[in-house]
């Protein structure tokens, strides 16, 4: 088992735009998604992508939130790889929700999303996979695909005051949800 140290904000490799995965079943990708699968489950994240873990490669993992049972069966599932993902939204309703990122970690952020997105991409066989997401999965999807262009929740923020500490999001929880 080897847990796999996740970059933090200021690290160029968040920034960049990452390679696609020429063969996700070379054994050096296999032992990447291994290895990200155990450090997803030891800090309890919701998804992690490649970049996050000084890899500029374009593959992700996401709990399988879109799956309809209980957060600890979810927990215990086999996440969902994805390797090369592209994404398209479905319709233009947006929702906004809180995000956080292991690679910023002590933040959280009221960032706007696609409600629904249809996503492809590989999977950990190497094998084409398709799919529709929303809500809570569809955010995490596009969080993840974010970070393999460099992307980080906070470029997606409408303004800096939707963003706060944890010790101190309860006030921007109060503010958010008397907005609706
Ligand atoms: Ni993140």
């Amino acid at each position: 088992m080897t847990l796999l140290k996740i970059a933090r904000l200021g690290h160029p490799v968040l920034l960049a735009r990452a390679a696609p995965v020429v063969d996700v079943r070379d054994p050096a990708i296999q032992t990447l998604i291994t290895d990200m699968v155990e450090t997803l489950a030891d800090v309890r994240g919701r998804g992690l992508a490649a970049p996050q873990v000084y890899r500029g490669l374009r593959l992700l993992i996401a709990l399988r939130l879109d799956l309809e049972t209980e957060r600890e069966k979810v927990l215990a599932l086999p996440p969902l790889v994805l390797a090369n993902p592209q994404l398209e939204p479905r319709g233009d309703e947006m929702v906004s929700g809180f995000e956080g990122c292991l690679s910023i970690p002590g933040l959280r952020g009221w960032v706007p999303r696609h409600r629904r997105i249809r996503y492809r991409g590989v999977d950990h066989r190497g094998a084409p996979v398709a799919g529709e997401a929303e809500g809570d999965f569809a955010r995490v999807l596009q969080h993840e695909i974010d970070h393999l262009d460099g992307i980080l929740y906070l470029d997606r923020l409408k303004s800096a005051a939707d963003l706060a500490f944890d010790s101190d999001v309860h006030h921007l929880e109060a503010r958010t949800s008397n907005a609706g």
